[in-house]
């Protein structure tokens, strides 16, 4: 049975691995990323499959760029100071023309180019008022649009249904327009981190049946965004001024899988509002909650540091012990509280599952920090040093799935001696 649970967590990892393949958005890391590991490159899926020569194409390429004789559609204009968006032909489905001076985008460099599937214009200096109407409407292939670190103020209008993955993190996006987004039906994918953004109710977003992940984080939201759909898996709002969450705001996202929202202001969380069924990850590190909330059954990682919290009550967090559906929680993280001591045993009854329960440093009315006694771990903990960053828990969580994946007969609750 044991066994089975994990392999069936094993499953489902690789399931969720899957469906976020291609962002690079790292859900294991505390952090949005930073600007080098920003939401990267999409597997470039070229088409190997034909056989005999590679068709020929007259015109087959601007003169600006370059289109690899193994992939034809593929067209190459990156890093070349171009000024304009050339014209792009027919049978090109990839175009790369990041890190250039490109200021806006014209009918003509796409009117033939209906084939197009990827367009990577980031990292250049595109204003939202320089691209022209139904620029992008026509292009009924296009998937993936990379418009990050741009000029941009709007969300580009006009995006053809078929499109899945938009990347619009650092520009100057500083709200959302009512009908922006609209007949995205296939989007699964929106980044809007590292934007202006100070509202985001769009009354088409709702409509966006296939979105599963949403990014905002960076931006200047003082509410919850609006409208969401269901199918919403990951939510990234960190850093951003949100004071509260509506009591029923989840009611409607029950497929939320990971939800950030560190570097926020919550004060106050109704204690079943994170009761999920699907929630792995839950990060409300940098916020000033005092009180406990029930902990989902399929939470796995609680990131809770740098609150006001001066005790954990932990008959909120796990009201009833449960031994044949027990809580997975696997990792705490406590550090820059106001605690005076370790949490109740009972802690490791409620959450069998637990490796780490980590204290650090806590606050103190003086301002000065207390270390409180961990209880002490048979596997070696990460130095102290590594865990006052933020940026390790990505180790923190490398650790993790090692030690799930390789503990068949492992019981966690041993790992403790009291
Ligand atoms: C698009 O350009 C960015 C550079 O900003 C790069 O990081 C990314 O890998 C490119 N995307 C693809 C699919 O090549
Ligand atoms: C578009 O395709 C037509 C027909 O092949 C060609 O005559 C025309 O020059 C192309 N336009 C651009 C802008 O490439
Ligand atoms: C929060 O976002 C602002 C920009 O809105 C940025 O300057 C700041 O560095 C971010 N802080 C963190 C902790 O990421
Ligand atoms: C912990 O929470 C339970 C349930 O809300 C409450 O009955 C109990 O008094 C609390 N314990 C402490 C020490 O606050
Ligand atoms: C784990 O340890 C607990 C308490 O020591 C024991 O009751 C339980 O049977 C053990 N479970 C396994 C799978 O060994």
């Amino acid at each position: 049975m044991e066994i089975l649970i994990k392999a069936s967590v094993v499953v489902l990892l690789c399931v969720m691995r899957g469906l976020c393949q291609n962002d690079d958005y790292d859900y294991d890391t505390d952090y949005g990323p930073g600007p080098e590991e920003y939401p990267g490159p999409y597997q470039i899926t070229h088409n190997t499959e034909y056989s005999g020569p590679p068709p020929s194409y007259p015109n087959g390429c601007a003169r600006e760029c370059f289109c690899p004789p193994t992939f034809p559609q593929t067209m190459y204009c990156d890093n070349r100071k171009l000024k304009e968006i050339p014209n792009i032909p027919s049978h090109i489905q990839q175009v790369y023309l990041q890190f250039n001076d490109i200021e806006g985008v014209k009918v003509k460099s796409f009117i033939n180019a209906t084939a197009l599937k990827e367009i990577n214009l980031s990292h250049n200096r595109i204003k939202s008022n320089k691209i022209e109407a139904l620029v992008f409407s026509k292009l009924h292939n296009l998937e993936q649009l990379f418009m990050d670190h741009n000029e941009l103020e709007e969300i580009p209008p006009d995006l053809p249904n078929s499109i899945e993955r938009i990347f619009l993190g650092f520009n100057r996006i500083f709200k959302l327009k009512e009908h922006d987004l609209r007949g995205l039906v296939k989007l699964t994918m929106l980044d809007l981190c590292n934007n202006q953004i100070d509202n985001f109710k769009g009354k088409t977003v709702n409509k966006l049946e296939n979105l599963m992940q949403l990014n905002i984080c960076n931006n200047k939201l003082h509410a919850m965004p609006g409208n969401l759909p269901p199918s919403i898996m990951y939510l990234s709002l960190e850093n951003n001024s949100i004071s509260k969450i509506p009591e029923d705001y989840f009611t409607k996202l029950q497929n939320l899988v990971a939800i950030r929202m560190s570097h926020n202001n919550l004060e106050e969380i109704p204690i079943k509002m994170f009761n999920l069924p699907n929630l792995m990850e839950l990060n409300l590190g940098h916020n000033k909650l005092k009180q406990v909330f029930l902990i989902p059954k399929t939470l796995e990682h609680l990131y809770l540091q740098d609150n006001e919290f001066e005790v954990l009550n932990i008959t909120k967090m796990c009201p009833v012990i449960d031994h044949l559906n027990p809580n997975r929680l696997t990792y705490l993280r406590l550090d820059q509280n106001k605690l005076k001591a370790p949490i109740s045993m009972y802690a490791y009854l409620c959450f069998p599952h637990m490796q780490r329960i980590y204290y650090g440093e806590q606050k103190r009315v003086n301002g000065e920090y207390t270390r409180i006694q961990e209880p002490m771990l048979t596997h070696p903990p990460v130095s102290e040093e590594e865990d006052e960053d933020d940026e390790d828990d990505r180790r923190e969580y490398a650790g993790y799935y090692q030690h799930e994946h390789g503990a068949d007969t492992e019981n966690y609750s041993d790992n403790y001696s009291y």
